[in-house]
């Protein structure tokens, strides 16, 4: 099973933002986390990060043909980006919604995302943890 992991805007600055609500990981040690949980889980993995809204759609395209599975962290896009919406609309394969985060309990703006109905499932507030949830949340459904 394929796996398209995309990380959008901010997910760069992951280990020098606030670690109590991030998890304290750099990407780089987070994507070593998500190859190490995938290993075990028998999937293939690929990682990506970008700050550019229209990479992270044209990503998603890409995905469309080669992924069985997807988990998006979108970062603040989550909560209002209509254009990343529509790419994940596209989808017809699971969609995992994961934040490191709990969008739920910080400020209002957060508590809305824009593709949460589009996803097959949502982790929310694991920290890094919840990356290693959705894998096993695709793999189970595969
Ligand atoms: C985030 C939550 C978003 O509100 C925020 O803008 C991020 C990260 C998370 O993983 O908790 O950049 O998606």
């Amino acid at each position: 099973m394929r796996v398209s992991v995309l990380n959008g805007v901010n997910l760069d600055v992951v280990g020098r933002r606030n670690p109590e609500l991030y998890g304290g990981l750099t990407l780089k040690q987070l994507e070593t986390q998500i190859f190490e949980w995938a290993l075990e889980l028998e999937l293939t993995v690929t990682c990506r990060q970008t700050n550019s809204e229209g990479q992270y759609v044209d990503w998603c395209h890409e995905a469309l043909d080669w992924a069985d599975g997807v988990i998006l962290n979108p970062g603040a896009w989550t909560h209002y980006s209509y254009a990343i919406r529509d790419a994940v609309e596209v989808f017809e394969v699971p969609v995992v919604e994961v934040h490191l985060s709990n969008i739920q309990q910080r400020e209002e703006w957060r508590r809305k995302s824009v593709i949460s109905d589009l996803a097959s499932t949502r982790v929310i507030g694991k920290g890094p943890d919840g990356y290693r949830v959705a894998l096993e949340y695709l793999a189970g459904s595969k």
